[in-house]
């Protein structure tokens, strides 16, 4: 039976037994509760298991794509050791919500691996939690193993998703592969390889808590997961899950890529294995939106990468790219199932070519500096080194220790992780510092929010720009001309979300402040910044609070704009477009994102097209609040670094962008007018940054770069049209004049070369030259040389531009000119070298010229003269 075979044979059993076939997830889980990867197939079930919304059916089975990298379950250190292993697989499951328990899942368990897989009943064990009689006396009950194959476990026999999360107690099936593979006694007490775990029934039917409380599921719930390579494996009555007709094209693309056969060495057989597995994780996680960086998947991703390629090439000598032909492998191995694959494969090669590239440029420098470490005789790899090979060299951590696993030492993990730490220490401090929100009223925010609870924030729109207000606060600014207001209630918006704060006024009827910035004193405390005008303002005193209602309507503009360019930017260069930051002014927005290379000017035009396509349809920008979970339901995009609550407000900006976001936005799309995308930058190794304008700010800015053009049609008397070919036959006149230019000098030097050489002393020229570069000095020496070749030494010097010095020796064939030069480079701040007849040396120093004559002149016995 094929893969593929084995696939429709699950799907099709539970199918024939009331379940729906529904497709896998993606790899990257949208419950909040759920791991950093799936890492099984209940995941996509979460809010059914924990009863947050109806199950839609009763019964359903999936054949779920699965990784296990960090996290409770995490298999990478065994990849390529063990026969089982995989960090990415497929679980094979059917799931009962509420519907059939214990003796379903069982016998339809037992039902589907003998008769379907067809296996021996006599090779088959089963584990059951100790606790669990009932299932003991069930798997008695409803199929033909015998007591003596059915064990107790413990720990082993409770299943839990992570350190939270739906749990219970579960039965495990296993396959004794025979007494070649180890030690006899079952699963409990044989050996792992020998008793193949392949199939695991949970009882779901607690969710676990922090406090380690096991409150009951609100119903009794299937999930079972089997692991297809192992099935397969078991099925195909082959060795490993490499030896299955699923991976072993994968390895034999490793064997071609890496020109290294299987079978050489256990180790270059595990390194072949790796490449074949990691292939398989970073193509599909790829695939699914994970993209590589330093935090969270994205690290995990590049932690895969990065591995692959070092096996690759230190471990197997490989000095050719490998991971885009195994990307191809996997793509021609798997599209079958998962067809968007061969949709994304370009991308997904893109993606694994720049980050091996990228980490190929330090992979050698890193290595050599690991090798020194060890090779100094110690029996650990200090923690300082191991955390410039992740800082500098880009090493993750688990690379660093399977090289140093390699040569038997150990990598100093604590001090690793004390280096990261402090390192991330003085960050902080050093963001402290710049950060005026560490300021001693701290203690009076706090007294003010024990007081009177959270600032009301009012004015999200179009509402008035003008409140009535009670001051709750005054307090002394940063400095002497400033003042801190706290108010009740207030239209300011407290800069957060990347938005700037408003500023505007607060008048009483004794004093006027002029607000000059907002931001949280504490959080819910908005803290007006102000600058007295007028009188005094004290506590309890009723005050009209009014924002610069234009400036805030330019934000809202940006705002919204941000959220429009998210969106295309995803459109247009891909999902794995995130934000990485923003910046929403009144002048501009500044929007920073994920992505691996320039834009190009197709693809701002188009993300611009797209931005002004949704403004035109004036569409209204709907803001609501919900729970977190529905709204990652929903599907919205939360934006980078900002900190929500259990309620969020998620913001519908026309039919396409959703994002959560805490900020103020227009009414309508068409408020937003044009946008147009000024300028795009590198901010980082894989950042990019876009500033657009919006409104009559967008306007401005053509009609700026219009005035430009015109400026510059004028000064070349063209139309705007016609100035870019103006240009061009100006660079090619220029061109032709520059020549010109070369060949006068060249004919004044070889004038000037007669002169000199007429004037020779002794046999030799020596001569300052001012306003030469080094190549027209050199060519003069040559001229004076050819003038007279029977000179002994031509030495000129002379500064290019008043500070540099650039000095050329010619002598006779066979003695080396560098001698002559080696005290005057020295006089001017420079050195001299090389063997040769004709030597050119530079220094620094202009001032220094005389003495470097004088030297040369007394090396050549002149007098100076
Ligand atoms: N969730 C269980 C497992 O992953 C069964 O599907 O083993």
């Amino acid at each position: 039976m094929t893969a593929d075979g084995l696939r429709r044979l699950f799907g099709r059993f539970f199918a024939d037994r009331g379940h729906v076939v529904l497709p896998s997830a993606g790899l990257i889980p949208h419950h909040p509760a759920a791991p950093l990867f799936t890492n099984a197939g209940m995941n996509q079930f979460l809010p059914y298991f924990l009863g947050e919304e109806p199950a839609p059916y009763a019964r359903v089975t999936t054949a779920q794509k699965c990784v296990r990298v960090m996290g409770k379950h995490d298999d990478i250190e065994n990849i390529g050791r063990s026969k089982r292993h995989l960090t990415f697989f497929e679980m094979l499951g059917n799931f009962s919500f509420g519907d059939y328990f214990k003796p379903g899942a069982i016998a339809y368990a037992w039902e589907l691996i003998t008769e379907g897989f067809g296996f021996d009943p006599g090779r088959l064990w089963v584990t059951v939690h100790e606790s669990d009689h009932e299932a003991l006396d069930l798997w008695l009950e409803l199929s033909d193993v015998p007591r003596e194959r059915i064990q107790k476990m413990g720990a082993d026999n409770f299943w839990e998703m992570g350190e939270t999360g739906p749990c219970g107690p579960c039965s495990e099936i296993y396959f004794d592969k025979g007494p070649a593979y180890g030690r006899d006694g079952g699963p409990a007490h044989g050996s792992d390889e020998r008793f193949a775990e392949f199939w695991n029934l949970v009882f779901m039917q607690y969710d676990r808590q922090a406090d380690g409380s096991l409150p009951p599921l609100p119903k009794q719930n299937i999930d079972t997961g089997a692991g297809f390579e192992r099935c397969l494996c078991l099925v195909q009555n082959v060795d490993s899950v490499f030896d299955t007709d699923l991976l072993v094209p994968l390895v034999t693309a490793a064997q071609e890529v890496t020109g290294v056969p299987l079978g050489r060495s256990p180790e270059l057989d595990t390194s072949l294995r790796i490449l074949a597995d990691h292939a398989r994780s970073m193509t599909f996680l790829i695939n699914d939106g994970v993209f590589p960086s330093n935090e969270d998947r994205g690290y995990v991703l590049r932690r895969i990468i990065r591995r692959a390629v070092r096996r690759a090439y230190s471990s197997m000598g490989v000095q050719r790219m490998v991971t885009a032909t195994m990307v191809d492998a996997v793509v021609a191995q798997m599209a079958p199932a998962y067809p968007e694959l061969a949709k994304n494969a370009d991308y997904v090669k893109t993606v694994v070519e720049r980050e091996e590239a990228s980490f190929r440029q330090t992979l050698d420098r890193g290595l050599n500096l690991l090798e020194t470490a060890i090779s100094a005789g110690a029996t650990q790899v200090g923690g300082d080194v191991a955390f410039q090979l992740h800082d500098t060299f880009g090493f993750p951590i688990e690379v660093t220790r399977e090289v140093a696993a390699e040569r038997g030492i150990t990598v100093d993990q604590a001090g690793f992780h004390a280096a990261m730490a402090e390192q991330r220490r003085r960050a902080q401090e050093s963001a402290r510092k710049g950060d005026a929100s560490q300021n001693p009223n701290v203690d009076a925010y706090r007294s003010l929010l024990d007081h009177y609870g959270p600032t009301v924030f009012v004015g999200d729109g179009d509402e008035a720009a003008t409140v009535a207000a009670t001051v709750l606060g005054v307090l002394p600014g940063q400095d002497t001309s400033h003042v801190e207001l706290v108010l009740d209630t207030t239209p300011f918006y407290a800069e957060g979300g990347g938005q700037v704060g408003d500023t505007g006024g607060i008048s009483t009827e004794t004093g006027l402040a002029r607000v000059v910035g907002t931001t949280r004193g504490a959080p819910g405390l908005t803290r007006h910044v102000a600058v007295m005008e007028r009188g005094t303002i004290t506590p309890g005193q009723e005050a009209q609070a009014t924002i610069d209602k234009e400036r805030r309507d330019a934000i809202r503009r940006n705002h919204t704009g941000t959220h429009l360019l998210h969106w295309a930017l995803r459109e247009v260069l891909g999902q794995h477009v995130k934000q990485q930051g923003s910046l929403v002014a009144p002048d501009e927005l500044r929007f920073d994102f994920s992505h691996f290379s320039a834009m190009t000017a197709a693809e701002v035009a188009k993300v611009e097209e797209l931005v002004n396509a949704e403004v035109l349809t004036n569409s209204r920008v709907e803001v609501r609040e919900m729970s977190r979970a529905e709204a990652e339901r929903a599907g919205a995009v939360a934006f980078f670094g900002e900190k929500y609550g259990d309620v969020v407000r998620v913001l519908d900006a026309g039919p396409h962008s959703r994002e959560l976001c805490g900020g103020t936005h227009v009414r309508a799309l068409g408020q937003i007018g044009p946008l147009k995308i000024v300028k795009e930058e590198s901010v980082a190794s894989n950042t990019r940054r876009v500033y657009a304008l919006t409104g009559l700010g967008a306007l401005r800015r053509v009609h700026d770069e219009e005035a430009t053009l015109a400026r510059a049609a004028g000064l070349l008397k063209a139309q705007p049209e016609e100035v870019p070919e103006r240009i061009e036959s100006l660079l090619s006149q220029r061109k032709a004049l520059d020549e010109e230019l070369r060949l006068f000098r060249t004919k004044v030097a070889t004038a000037e070369a007669s002169t000199l050489a007429a004037a020779a002393v002794d046999g030799a020229v020596v001569a300052r030259r001012d306003g030469f570069d080094p190549d027209g000095l050199r060519a003069l020496a040559q001229a004076v040389r050819a003038a007279d070749p029977g000179l002994r030494a031509v030495v000129l010097m002379g500064s290019p531009d008043g500070q540099r010095v650039s000095l050329v020796a010619s002598v006779r064939p066979g003695e080396v000119a560098a001698d002559l030069l080696k005290d005057a480079a020295k006089a001017v701040g420079g050195g001299a070298g090389g063997k040769g007849d004709l030597a050119q040396a530079g220094g620094r120093d202009a001032a220094g010229l005389d003495a470097a004559l004088e030297a040369v002149n007394v090396l050549l016995g002149l007098d100076g003269a």
